[in-house]
């Protein structure tokens, strides 16, 4: 793989939110390539042939978790849990600024 990004993302703990869904599987696969250690949050996947089961990609990451982003306690306990370097978003009505 021509490494682009020059290592950044290596050793780096990324959380994703949405990381079930269209983008967010893609973007945890591409992560966790790149040597990320991937944190995803999200709800269950809809189906058995969605790329995030396909893919088995919950296996392979550091933390595949499941809940509602909207629940700002789960959240903070998540934050608190896992000490992330960054916080791409996969998931729909879930803002940076927010984070
Ligand atoms: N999932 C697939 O493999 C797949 C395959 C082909 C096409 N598509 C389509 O692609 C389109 C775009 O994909 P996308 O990635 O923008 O959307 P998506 O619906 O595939 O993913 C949304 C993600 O956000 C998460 N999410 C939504 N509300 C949440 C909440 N309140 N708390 C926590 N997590 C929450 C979901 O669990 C999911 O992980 C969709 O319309 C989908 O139907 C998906």
């Amino acid at each position: 793989m021509i490494d682009i990004f020059h290592d950044f993302y290596r050793g780096k703990r990324v959380l994703v939110t949405g990381h079930t869904g269209f983008k967010g599987s893609w973007l945890s696969i591409w992560l966790h390539e790149l040597g990320a250690e991937v944190i995803g949050v999200a709800q269950d996947p809809f189906t058995e042939r969605d790329n995030f089961v396909l893919s088995g990609i919950g296996q392979r990451i550091k933390a595949d978790i499941r809940a509602d982003i909207r629940d700002g306690e789960r959240i903070k306990e998540i934050f608190r849990q896992y000490q992330r370097d960054c916080v791409p978003s996969g998931s729909p009505a879930f803002g940076t600024s927010e984070l």
